[in-house]
């Protein structure tokens, strides 16, 4: 059984986010969406089982998909959850250097291998940092996030288009 990791901070998951994890979804047999647990993104947005529950419910209508968290190298959860791979998203080429990089320290360090998929055209602006700092100022994100992720924004942040303080 192929099983791919697709890993991120998802603070929160976007279209994009989800678009790769559906598309990783069709070529794998197992997908395991690893959240990581980084002590040091102290200012995340949204809490580990916010997160964890928003994975779930934009996920539900796919069967291949488990939602974990982990700590530490990536590679070695992937080795104690035997999967093979860990599937990215490149949505630019400012996306690339970099992550070609930990790809090849990630082969180096364990054998397994990265694979790119290219970020679907429409959502290759998108990033959850952008998507938190528009949301934060009152932009309307509702076109960029699934729905759960909206709804939540808006009770962190309350509706578009309000009026800034
Ligand atoms: O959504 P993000 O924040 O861009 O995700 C980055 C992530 C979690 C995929 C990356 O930071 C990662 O793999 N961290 C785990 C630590 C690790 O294995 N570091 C070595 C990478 S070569």
């Amino acid at each position: 059984m192929a099983t791919a990791l697709c890993p991120g901070s998802f603070d929160p998951v976007t279209n994009g986010h989800l678009d790769i994890i559906e598309r990783t979804a069709r070529h794998f047999d197992q997908v395991i969406v690893a959240v990581i647990r980084n002590p040091q993104k102290a200012q995340s947005l949204f809490t580990l089982e916010e997160r964890q529950e928003m994975l779930h419910e934009v996920t539900a209508h796919l069967t291949n998909i488990k939602i974990e968290f982990f700590m530490g190298l990536l590679v070695e959860f992937a080795k104690d959850h035997g999967a093979s791979a860990i599937v990215k998203g490149l949505r630019a080429i400012s996306d690339f250097d970099y992550e070609l990089q930990m790809a090849q320290m990630n082969q180096r360090l364990s054998g397994i291998d990265t694979f790119f998929i290219s970020t679907s055209p429409q959502h290759s602006f998108l990033s959850s940092s952008l998507v938190r700092e528009v949301a934060k100022f009152g932009g309307d994100v509702t076109t960029m996030v699934p729905a759960v992720v909206a709804k939540r924004l808006i009770e962190r942040f309350g509706e578009p288009g309000r009026k800034q303080p």
